[in-house]
C-alpha cells in the first residue's frame, strides 16, 4: 500500500503524532509513505486559468504538481491539519484551493477506489468541524472512502493526555487501521461519493458550462 501524507502545519506536535498513531499501524514499508508539508505554496491567486483552460497555466504549478503527482501514486491520502479558529489551516485551505479544478463539478481524476483520512486535532473543540471540513474536500475529488480521526487533546500538548483517553485513542486508530488494511485496493466508492458523481456527470452532459470539461468527461467514458 502506497501513502501519501499532506500536512497543513510543518510543526510535528500534536497533529503529526496522532498522524505517526495510524501510520505505525498501516501496513506498509517506510519507504511507500510519503510525508509532505505545504507551507511553500502561496495562495490560490483567483486566476481560475486551471478550471477555465489547464492546470499548467497556474502560476503555481511547479509548487503544486510534485503533491498532486504524490497523491495520484497513493492508495491511501492522509490530510492532517491541526484546528485553528474552528477550521483546516489557512496552509491546508491554500493547498485545497489549488485542487479546485479537480471536483467532480470540473476535471477530476478518478479517486474513486482510493481511500482517505482526515486527522485534526484540537485543544478545546472543532476536530471534528475540521475533520469534515477536510473530509469534503477529498470527497469532492471523488475518493471513495473517507475516514475521519479527529482528536481532542484537551490540553496544549499530547504528553499531558491521561492514559486511559491515549488508550482509547490508540484502539480507535487500530481498528482504523485494520479497516483500511483490509479495505486498500478494493475499496468501493461510498454513497456521497458516488451520488456526487452522478449529478455533476447529468450536469456535465445535460448543462455543459465549459467545454473543456464536457470534452474531458466524454473523453474519460463518464458521459456520452
Ligand atoms: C492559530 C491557532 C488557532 C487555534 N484555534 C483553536 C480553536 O478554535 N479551538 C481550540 O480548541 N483550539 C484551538 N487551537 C489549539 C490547537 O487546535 C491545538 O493545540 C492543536 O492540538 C494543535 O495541533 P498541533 O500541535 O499539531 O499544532 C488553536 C491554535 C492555534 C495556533
Amino acid at each position: 500500500m502506497k501513502i501519501t501524507v499532506v500536512y497543513g502545519q510543518v510543526h510535528k506536535k500534536n497533529t503529526y503524532k496522532v498522524t505517526q498513531l495510524l501510520l505505525n499501524h498501516l501496513e506498509c514499508s517506510k519507504e511507500d509513505i510519503i510525508e509532505l508539508n505545504i507551507n511553500d505554496i502561496p495562495p490560490c491567486c483567483g486566476c481560475t486559468q486551471c478550471i477555465n483552460k489547464a492546470e499548467y497555466l497556474c502560476p503555481h504549478y511547479e509548487q503544486i504538481t510534485s503533491i498532486i503527482t504524490a497523491i495520484d501514486d497513493a492508495d491511501v491520502i492522509v490530510l492532517a491539519s491541526p484546528n485553528y479558529c474552528m477550521g483546516m489551516t489557512g496552509q491546508m485551505k491554500s493547498f485545497c484551493d489549488h485542487m479546485a479544478y479537480r471536483w467532480m463539478s470540473h476535471r477530476p481524476v478518478d479517486m474513486r477506489s482510493k481511500i482517505g483520512v482526515a486527522i485534526s486535532t484540537t485543544a478545546g473543540i472543532g476536530a471534528s468541524k475540521t475533520t469534515k471540513q477536510i473530509a469534503e474536500q477529498m470527497i469532492w475529488w471523488s475518493i471513495g472512502r473517507v475516514y475521519q480521526i479527529p482528536f481532542t487533546v484537551g490540553a496544549f500538548s499530547m504528553e499531558n493526555v491521561k492514559p486511559k483517553r491515549m488508550g482509547k485513542l490508540n484502539n480507535k486508530i487500530s481498528k482504523l487501521a485494520k479497516t483500511i488494511n483490509r479495505k486498500v485496493g478494493r475499496s468501493k466508492p461510498c454513497f456521497k461519493t458516488k451520488f456526487y458523481f452522478g449529478i455533476m456527470s447529468m450536469m456535465h452532459k445535460g448543462m455543459p458550462w465549459n467545454q473543456i470539461e464536457t470534452d474531458y468527461w466524454k473523453e474519460k467514458g463518464w458521459i456520452k
